[in-house]
């Protein structure tokens, strides 16, 4: 776990213990548990930056470029950002992602909003060990960006422009795929959420968001148990949970693990930030709306051994999914932020 997760994390425990000095320990009425929920959603103030990849502005600003361009695929036609757009929350609005050579691929295109947080493995099944080694799979991908490797690193090179940027970044004006990865993913980790009226309304603005957002906060942490898995300021664990939904050979990490029964149909916990600008959801885009989630939370999906233990038929009222709903909905920045969103804490530390 980072350091800046510890302090959120940390900054629970301190209001625990209290609010146990305040009430005792017999009991923690409804606004108090309400209060040691808040406090573990609290952002942090830094971004954090590997030790091996260090932030640098001029890294950072290469990185966009580079995100932006085209020149990384093979016909100059796809860049990173044809699928992570930042207008549709660094996805891409579709079920599944667009292949090059006709039809879709078997997964939907993640978020990258906070993806610096991400701990642990990448990619809906974990296949991807570090933000700095997923770069090189979309841009060789055939059916995706359909370069080489040796390709991008000759054509970045044969650009006097380019070499300057590299030069600004790394000291020298060597083009090396290794630099191309620290570039790609300095850029990715300032992809940060937005301030949302839950940010508000964790900071002690009451009147941010509706009764019915705070009573669904309430649910979505007690009764409903969403933040088993959905937690902290990035409403995920960055783990790999069997929700009961997905069928036949689709097994998610399951396929990377194959000897484990709970990964089997396991796939990446998204994060919940700007949730409601990213329909449709799940790993295949097989859910088109929210309200269906929370129906099929509801009804506690595909009973079998790999489900997690979390998931269970809630029987929730009408009134209770409305809440969820209206939860949901707080978790959307308002509006206009530059394209990385880096105008709102946490920011990157200073280099
Ligand atoms: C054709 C659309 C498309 C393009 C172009 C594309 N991606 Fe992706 N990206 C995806 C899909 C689909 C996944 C999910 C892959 C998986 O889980 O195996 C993904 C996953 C990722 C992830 C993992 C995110 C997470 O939360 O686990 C990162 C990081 C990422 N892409 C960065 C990039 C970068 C950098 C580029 C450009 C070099 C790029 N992508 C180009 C569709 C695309
Ligand atoms: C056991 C862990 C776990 C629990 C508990 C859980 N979720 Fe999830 N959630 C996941 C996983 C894993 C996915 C992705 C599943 C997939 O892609 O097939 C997901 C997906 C979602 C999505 C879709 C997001 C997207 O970008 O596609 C929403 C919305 C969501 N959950 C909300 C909730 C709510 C609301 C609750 C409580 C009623 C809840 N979750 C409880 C693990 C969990």
């Amino acid at each position: 776990m980072m350091w800046s997760q510890l302090r959120t994390y940390g900054a629970a425990a301190v209001a625990l213990a209290a609010l146990a000095a305040a009430t005792g320990p017999a009991g923690t009425s409804e606004d108090d548990r309400r209060a040691v929920w808040r406090a573990a959603y609290r952002p942090p103030s830094v971004i954090p930056f590997p030790e091996t990849n260090p932030y640098s502005p001029a890294k950072a600003d290469l990185g966009r470029r580079l995100f932006f361009d085209p020149i990384l695929s093979g016909n100059n036609d796809r860049a990173c950002v044809s699928c992570h757009r930042p207008d549709l929350a660094w996805s891409d609005g579709r079920a599944r992602a667009s292949t090059l050579v006709g039809g879709d691929m078997d997964l939907r295109t993640p978020t990258l909003l906070n993806v610096a947080w991400q701990d642990g493995p990448l990619g809906w099944d974990g296949k991807f060990h570090s933000l700095e080694l997923v770069a090189r799979a979309p841009i060789t991908g055939i059916g995706n960006m359909n370069s080489k490797i040796p390709e991008a690193v000759q054509r970045l090179s044969a650009d006097e422009s380019y070499r300057e940027a590299f030069a600004a970044a790394f000291g020298d004006p060597v083009v090396s795929a290794e630099r191309l990865d620290a570039a790609l993913a300095t850029f990715q980790r300032l992809i940060v959420a937005g301030k949302a009226p839950f940010d508000r309304w964790i900071s002690g603005d009451e009147a941010a968001i509706p009764d019915a957002a705070k009573r669904g906060f309430d649910l979505f942490n007690g009764r409903a148990g969403c933040s088993g898995c959905h937690s902290g300021w990035s409403f995920t664990d960055s783990s790999f949970h069997d929700i009961g939904t997905a069928t036949g050979n689709d097994i998610g990490r399951g396929r990377l693990m194959p000897n484990s029964v709970a990964l089997r149909y396991a796939f990446k916990t998204p994060t919940l930030r700007e949730v409601g600008k990213r329909a449709p959801f799940m790993h295949d885009g097989s859910i088109p709306t929210l309200e269906a989630v929370i129906d099929l939370y509801d009804k506690g999906g595909i009973e079998r051994p790999s489900r997690s233990r979390q998931i269970k038929p809630l029987n929730l009222t009408a009134e209770e999914k409305a809440d969820l709903l209206a939860f949901l909905g707080t978790l959307t920045a308002e509006g206009d932020r530059d394209e990385t969103s880096a105008v709102f804490p946490p920011q990157a530390p200073t280099p």
